[in-house]
């Protein structure tokens, strides 16, 4: 074909095709010169394609450019079709087809029966056994796999559904899987069965003890009319005879069976005892019912790998003996089940949870009178493991399987993560940088992923939609994904800068350290006066109880037990000695303990905005052009509109200053005096220092500045204290912090006791 393939286009491809159809079942088309689709060209494609395949033939693309194959992805009709490169690579696809001819009846088993090759190609087989031994007598629910009904896919064995492992272990019985339905008969005495049918089978869980499932297209199918009932052995033989006539070895065979299934074929485990012992029991059906088996079964002398050999020792199954096994899912009633062309399209039957009745096992003296068998030839055997996204995680850090199973539901694009956890915060919520890749094995872009307790991610994901979205625009992180399993939530989302994802990310915190003040203050002016400027920007005049919304405690219980043990400060008493400066000053952890409490519903008017809620500087990441990003939202919402400010604040002073000694304490109490004890927010403090540490005065000066946007925000109003209670809350802690000196811990004390003081002193005047 040449040109666009468009409505005209269209049109005389579906001449040519119409032409031909009845004669031609292998079809190529050279798509090497098509230079545009149209919907109309994917139209006549599907038409024919279908057509084609309905008649058990296939359509073959070659050459499609990377437009026509976006175009035929993003509608989702790519799988249709199969695809080559080039002509010749298309035609030696074929060739090895066409040697297994197609649709052909023959006479077998009393019946004429019908051959048709379908993918003509070999699948994996999975084995999904987490125990290493040959018997499933020491299991333990720690030792069951989970897999996804996506893993899976199409499996059967020993396994069980639950909330977690242990509640599965005791459902635990005989299972089969497919696509997105499950059904387990529990080896519990009770041998009552439960199915699942799930919208999203990422989601799904399966407990696995052991079990075997193909991945892949069968290989081909065949249909038996109904005739004398025949054992699924006898099936099998044929099968593997006719797959050797034409030259194709199939020593292990994969068998999914659709029919109906005769009295005296099924079995099941009573209790657990028998299942770990392998004791299944007969079970008695009514007459002839429709089921589907799943199976798998050799010739003897079949060569198996260690994963296959362990799963068949559990079933008593010696290396090189002849066997077969499987599970059967039993229908009540299942009228054109001759309609079915592949084994998924029963899932569309199993929307009715009525329908499917029970589940059991069949060996190979199972009958059926008649039926559809899809069979597999397994080309390799691989692991459940090797299947399932490889997860690895650097560092020396608990990482629990729930954390696992999100990050694969995450990832489905890629078939390797490699993560490493980030420092920086100190919240539940435990963030990795993610390098994945894709199923060529290609790097894909990095991305972060945060994992953590369901209730604290899913504040930063809402936070993220409500203040973020829309305000901060391309300063921010975008969520692309989020997943809960259990009681923990994961949230995967991207960094791309605008300089691109290799650029070098770097803390706020660094930049500060290196950067003189006249280089920092346009920095922090575009951050505060520029890129959240919409957050600030917009102020509500409203009422607040600032000593209620700026309790640190939620996030710090452990204050008064530091304060304790770090300095010997008891809560209980009402002041505290300071002799630095030779004063008495109310103690600012008594005053958290029995003052915020009883203040609680003090309200006042003020201004309110969004504000990050925990904007230090880890939370703010520059790459080598200063490009800005914001990050991490848990805390994000409405509130006193000078919290961001006040935040950072005591980051400058405690943890950017040195603080090594006694004299640098008594310098920088000179300097808190002035800071603390202002009266109003547009009263600028002095600089009242004599220490010799030069980052106190970047200090001095950047507070200065940060103490400007407070006032800008606020417009025309001046009261410092819902300053000095924002300030508060994020001095009072850091009694608890880890990353600063002792002598930083007992000036944060004094500076809250000198705001403490202030705050005091300014109510009582006003009240007075
Ligand atoms: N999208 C990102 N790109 C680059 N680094 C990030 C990203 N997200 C987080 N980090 C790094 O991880 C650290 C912690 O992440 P953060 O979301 O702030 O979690 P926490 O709640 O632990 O503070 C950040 O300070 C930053 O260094
Ligand atoms: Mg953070």
């Amino acid at each position: 074909m040449q040109g666009r393939f468009d409505g005209l286009g269209a049109q005389l491809f579906d001449q040519e095709v119409e032409a031909r159809i009845k004669d031609e079942k292998q079809w190529l088309i050279d798509f090497t010169h098509v230079v545009y689709l149209s919907s109309a060209g994917i139209r006549s494609l599907i038409k024919y394609g279908k057509k084609i395949i309905g008649v058990g033939g296939k359509l073959i693309l070659i050459g499609l450019n990377r437009d026509v194959k976006l175009v035929l992805e993003t509608t989702g009709v790519l799988q249709l079709f199969g695809q080559a490169k080039e002509m010749s690579e298309a035609l030696a696809s074929i060739n090895k087809e066409y040697s297994l001819d197609n649709a052909h009846s023959f006479n077998a088993l009393n019946r004429e029966c019908t051959w048709q090759s379908l993918a003509a190609q070999s699948c994996y087989l999975d084995i999904w056994n987490p125990l290493k031994s040959a018997s499933l007598r020491n299991l333990t629910s720690a030792e069951l796999m989970t897999a996804s009904l996506e893993d899976l896919n199409m499996a059967w064995g020993i396994g069980g559904l639950g909330f977690d492992r242990v509640s599965a272990f005791e459902g635990l019985g005989s299972f089969i899987a497919l696509e997105k339905m499950a059904g387990v008969l529990p080896a519990d005495t009770y041998n009552q069965p439960d199915f699942m049918v799930v919208k999203d089978p990422r989601e799904a869980l399966m407990y696995v003890a052991a079990a075997a499932g193909f991945s892949g297209q069968p290989w081909g199918k065949l249909d038996l009319p109904p005739g004398r009932p025949v054992h699924v052995r006898e099936i099998q033989n044929l099968i593997i005879a006719k797959l050797r006539e034409k030259g194709q070895d199939a020593a292990l065979l994969g068998l999914v069976v659709l029919g109906q299934i005769q009295p005296g074929s099924a079995s099941y485990y009573h209790n657990y005892e028998d299942l770990i012992n392998n004791r299944p029991l007969g079970r008695e059906l009514a007459g002839p019912q429709t089921m589907m088996l799943f199976g798998l079964g050799a010739d003897a002398g079949w060569k198996a790998d260690e994963h296959l050999s362990i799963f068949l020792a559990q079933r008593g199954i010696k290396p090189g003996e002849e066997f077969f096994l499987g599970n059967v899912l039993l229908f009540t009633d299942l009228l054109d089940w001759n309609n079915i062309q592949m084994p998924g399209e029963v899932m569309k039957y199993c929307t009715d949870l009525e329908l499917m009745q029970d589940v059991m096992m069949a060996d190979e003296n199972a009958a059926l009178t008649e039926g559809r068998v899809w069979f597999f030839i397994p080309g390799q055997i691989r692991s459940g493991k090797e299947k399932q996204l490889q997860v690895e995680v650097k560092g020396d850090i608990t990482f629990p399987e729930e954390w696992e199973i999100i990050t694969r539901r995450l990832y489905t694009d890629a078939c390797r993560v490699v993560l490493e956890p980030l420092t920086g915060g100190f919240s539940p919520g435990k963030p990795f940088r993610v390098s994945a890749y894709d199923h060529d094995n290609r790097r894909m872009l990095p991305t972060v992923l945060k994992l953590g307790p369901t209730s604290l991610i899913e504040q930063e994901i809402q936070n993220h939609q409500k203040y973020v979205h829309g305000y901060i625009l391309n300063n921010s992180t975008t969520i692309m994904g989020q997943s809960t399993c259990g009681a923990s939530t994961g949230m995967r989302y991207s960094f791309v800068g605008i300089s691109g994802p290799d650029s070098n990310l770097s803390w706020l915190t660094n930049r500060f350290r290196e950067k003189p003040v006249e280089e920092l203050i346009p920095l922090f002016d575009k951050i505060f006066t520029r890129i959240l400027k919409p957050w600030y920007g917009q102020p509500r005049w409203e009422m607040i109880k600032p000593y209620q919304e700026h309790n640190p405690l939620p996030l710090f219980p452990m204050i008064f037990d530091a304060a304790e043990k770090e300095l010997g400060i008891s809560a209980q008493a009402a002041t505290i000695d300071c002799p630095e400066l030779g004063l008495t000053l109310p103690n600012p952890y008594h005053f958290l303990k029995h003052e915020y409490p009883a203040r609680q519903s003090v309200s006042q008017l003020w201004y309110t905005g969004i504000n990050h809620g925990d904007l230090n500087m880890q939370n703010i990441l520059l790459d080598e052009q200063d490009n800005v990003y914001i990050i991490d939202f848990s805390e994000t919402r409405p509130r006193n509109i000078v919290s961001d400010f006040a935040r950072l604040e005591p980051i400058f002073k405690f943890e950017m200053t040195r603080m090594g000694s006694e004299a640098d304490l008594v310098s920088f109490l000179e300097l808190e005096k002035a800071l603390a004890q202002v009266n109003s927010l547009d009263e600028a403090p002095p600089f009242s220092y004599s220490g010799d540490d030069p980052t106190m005065k970047k200090a001095y000066q950047m507070i200065c500045r940060i103490r400007k946007y407070a006032k800008t925000a606020v417009i025309f109003e001046t009261d410092i204290i819902p300053y000095l209670l924002a300030l508060l809350e994020w001095t009072l802690p850091i009694v608890v912090f880890i990353n600063v000196t002792p002598f930083a811990k007992k000036a944060a004390t004094y500076s809250a006791a000198l705001m403490v003081d202030q705050i005091m002193r300014l109510s009582c005047r006003r009240s007075g």
